[in-house]
């Protein structure tokens, strides 16, 4: 079976933003000290994913390339794709589907922070079966403004909704999604939902109803936020500033993911700190060379 393969869906309209968005994309706006897209990208590559598809909107592609290249500096390809408008997050794999040929997929929203190895072992179970979807659920206070599983008392997913008016459960589905060659098919018999989107949810109830959709709840200690609005984006910066404060560490660092996965050497991850040497993302960087756990 062919390799996984991720898709960022780094498009969208932003209005929840705006004025920020005007201009620019949501995903280049900062989180603290990077970028927000390099947080999604950092968690595909920690998971061990190198071909990754970039879904933009048209004006901004540009952006997004010279931001992230194609993706040899950090040993993985990179492939850039147009959603000429918001039309939903299931587009996704309409748009890459001569990307995603017959690979299982996972998809990640470009808004969407995660936080924890606790997530990332639960991804690479995930990623170990599969036939059929995975997603994850994740308790949260406003339920209502994402898709919402509720289980069964074996924990078992029984429904799944979107952006509910009165949720039956507390437990959203963050976005980060694993699929099997399936998603394609079922992507492609979709219509769209009463607001007008090929709907993320409509694909999971797909899986849900063929009984292959796998339901896992995130622990307590993982962190999952979104930026999409102005307080989230401002309590995203805030944490990752104050995780990384008290840690030393880097959360969100496409390079140092590379580094850790050996997918590049010292050599290589100082030539990328280089240009950066002169403020603390850099410097990190370099630091991390002369660590004891250095890579070859
Ligand atoms: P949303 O936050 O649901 O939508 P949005 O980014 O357009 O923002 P707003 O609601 O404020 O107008 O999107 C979640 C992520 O998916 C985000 O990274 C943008 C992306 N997206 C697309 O790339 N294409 C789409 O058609 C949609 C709806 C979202």
């Amino acid at each position: 079976m062919s390799s996984w393969k991720g898709i960022i869906l780094a498009g969208g309209s932003g209005t929840r933003l705006a004025p920020l968005t005007t201009a620019i994309s949501k995903q280049l706006l900062p989180v603290y000290d990077k970028p927000m897209i390099y947080y999604p990208l950092s968690t595909l590559i920690q998971i061990g994913i190198r071909e990754i598809a970039i879904i933009t909107t048209p004006d901004q592609q540009h952006l997004f390339k010279k931001l992230l290249s194609d993706g040899s500096q950090l040993g993985c390809h990179f492939e850039f794709f147009i959603q000429e408008k918001p039309t939903g997050l299931a587009e996704a794999f309409l748009i890459t589907e001569e990307f995603i040929k017959d690979s299982p997929t996972c998809l990640v929203l470009g808004d969407n922070i995660f936080y924890g190895n606790g997530l990332i072992d639960l991804a690479k179970e995930a990623m170990s079966s599969p036939a059929g979807a995975t997603v994850f659920g994740y308790r949260v206070n406003d339920p209502e403004r994402y898709g919402v599983v509720e289980f069964d008392k074996e924990n078992r997913a029984v429904s799944i909704e979107e952006k509910p008016e009165f949720p039956r459960s507390p437990y959203a589905i963050p976005g980060l999604y694993f699929y099997d060659t399936k998603v394609i098919k079922i992507a492609k018999s979709l219509t769209p939902s009463k607001r007008g989107e090929l709907e993320i949810t409509d694909i999971n109830k797909t899986y849900l109803s063929e009984g292959s959709l796998r339901v896992k709840v995130i622990e307590r200690g993982v962190a999952w936020l979104d930026a999409g609005t102005f307080e989230s984006l401002l309590q995203a910066g805030s944490f990752i500033h104050a995780v990384q404060e008290r840690q030393g560490l880097m959360v969100g660092s496409p390079e140092e993911a590379a580094w850790l996965n050996k997918l590049i050497n010292n050599e290589r991850l100082k030539e990328l700190a280089e240009p950066h040497k002169k403020n603390a993302y850099g410097r990190y960087l370099l630091n991390l060379v002369g660590n004891k756990n250095a890579n070859n």
